[in-house]
């Protein structure tokens, strides 16, 4: 078997795509994901694309010690002195080059001749190389290059230092016949390209980013770029469940091994769609609900008979579990670590505590908690913002509503040790009860994106959980709450959402009265 390096860039191709941002504290949680997958390099970022995200790139840089860390820059000496100065605490730094080599790229967006383009890519290569061994250089839209114009980039990429070679397809654009057939070309016609590895970045505009990324592994590459869940750019990424499972079920053809650890698979996509607000289409290959489930009595009657009549892979391969233990007001705080541990969470003292006082809460109102509500109480407490210790946070709230008379709602909200109060009337509950948060935080103008309410396991005494989108100035700010009750649910991701808006677009009417 040949092994097959996996290069995550979640945090980066998948965090810049819209919707899916997220804060430093997010962001560190899904590089624990990472790193317990065993992937071989997180991209953790653009160093030089906001203090924000150097930030986070020199933050998780400092933090992860089982995989490399990257971070973006363009071929300039600012970007790569940037991206140097981000990961050089990481144990198994990487700085990640790009210049675009396609004749459309060069022309209107570069403006650079193609002489100029290699002549940058060798300076700027041996620029990096005298910060870091550990060198990555990509060929932006190399899918639509001249492959003879490519082979010389890629010539004077290793010449100067680079090892890795990253042949994106941008635009989502070629085939798995085409990309094969690239990799197989450069390999044979580019010198010292058995001294590097070859990397594959596929973009999901046609659907074939897993089966692109595939074939180039059969043309020869032996790095895989992609995100959990296929998060990314326009249509995505190829998706690492995707592509590390049909490696793992399809040994016979690829020939290919990676380092991942796939029962983590599961927890790493909930977790990552946990934090941006969204849940895997029903359908996902993987991770979607129903990708193990059997509902025709034809293929239950298969199934019941042997697994394999309609299973090729199994959903424990992934870290799904078949017993599904339930948590009650009587399970102690041993009980409830245990199970949160076997389920594959590790929390600190105090987010176990917290969560912990959020598990009694709830079981006052619920008989049972099942691993579907654990998972929601654990994803809730580790979204609270970074911010949230100046943000706001809900004190109580009073609703009054019918079908005859209009909505009011008080609302009280505290931040710090200060309380503010909101009385507000309003078409509905929730529109009322909206309407006092906006006279408290006063977020900048804003519409809403996205308003869902989502059952997080079955029966009438459900947890309920709200996401909401809010957009503004171009941004879209997801928040998210939990409750039985959806009015609060409702209300908690209201706040959460709009203190995100106010952490970048800062109120200055706000500041003033506080
Ligand atoms: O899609 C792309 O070309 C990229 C490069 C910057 C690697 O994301
Ligand atoms: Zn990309």
């Amino acid at each position: 078997m040949k092994q097959i390096k996996i290069f995550d860039t979640t945090l980066r191709d998948g965090e810049q795509s819209p919707g899916c941002s997220m804060n430093l504290r997010e962001k560190i949680e899904v590089a624990r994901c990472l790193e317990r997958l065993k992937v071989d390099v997180i991209e953790a970022g653009f160093a030089i694309s906001s203090p924000g995200d150097f930030e986070s790139v020199q933050t998780i840089a400092r933090t992860v010690k089982e995989c490399s860390v990257a971070s973006l820059a363009r071929a300039g000496k600012v970007d790569i002195d940037t991206a140097w100065e981000a990961v050089k605490e990481a144990a198994d730094p990487r700085i990640h080059l790009f210049i675009a080599t396609s004749p459309l790229h060069m022309e209107y967006k570069l403006r650079m001749k193609p002489e100029e383009v290699l002549a940058r890519t060798a300076e700027m290569v041996k620029y990096a190389k005298h910060y870091c061994s550990n060198i990555e250089f990509s060929a932006e839209d190399a899918t639509r290059s001249d492959p003879a114009f490519l082979a010389q980039i890629v010539d004077a990429a290793i010449r100067n230092g680079a090892t890795t070679i990253n042949i994106p397809d941008t635009v989502g654009y070629t085939t798995p016949s085409e990309m094969r057939w690239l990799i197989e070309y450069l390999r044979e016609n580019v010198e010292n390209s058995d001294t590097v590895d070859f990397s594959v970045h596929c973009h999901d505009d046609l659907g074939m980013a897993c089966a692109n990324s595939l074939a180039g592994v059969l043309g020869g590459a032996t790095q895989i770029e992609c995100t959990i869940n296929g998060l990314g750019e326009r249509a995505g990424n190829t998706s690492m469940e995707e592509v590390v499972m049909a490696m793992r079920t399809r040994g016979d053809i690829y020939k290919a091994a990676t380092r991942i650890d796939t029962t983590q698979i599961y927890r790493a996509s909930k977790t990552v769609y946990d934090i941006i607000g969204q849940s895997a289409p029903l359908n996902k290959p993987i991770v979607g609900k129903n990708a193990f489930m059997h509902e025709s009595g034809i293929h239950q009657h298969g199934v019941l008979a042997n697994k394999q009549t309609y299973e090729i892979m199994t959903p424990e391969s992934i870290g799904i579990r078949a017993d599904n233990i339930v948590l009650g007001k009587h399970s102690g705080k041993h009980a409830f670590e245990t199970r949160l541990n076997e389920l594959g969470y590790t929390l600190s003292p105090e987010e176990l505590l917290s969560c912990f006082s959020e598990f009694k809460v709830l079981c006052d109102k619920k008989k049972t908690v099942s691993d579907a509500d654990l998972e929601a109480l654990v994803a809730h407490t580790a979204k609270k913002s970074v911010k949230a210790a100046d943000g706001y946070e809900l004190d109580w709230f009073a609703v009054h509503t019918s079908n005859f008379t209009t909505a009011t709602s008080t609302i009280s909200l505290k931040r710090g040790d200060e309380r503010f109060e909101a009385v507000c009337l309003g078409d509905g509950p929730i529109d009322a009860a909206f309407k006092a948060i906006d006279q408290i935080i006063k977020p900048v103008s804003h519409s809403f994106a996205e308003y869902t309410i989502n059952s997080i396991s079955e029966g009438k005494d459900t947890l309920g959980s709200v996401t909401l989108r809010l957009s503004a100035n171009n941004r879209i700010f997801t928040g998210r709450g939990l409750s039985t009750d959806i009015i609060e649910a409702s209300i908690r991701a209201y706040i959460d959402a709009a203190n995100r808006l106010q952490d970048t677009f800062p109120n200055s009417e706000t500041e003033k009265e506080a």
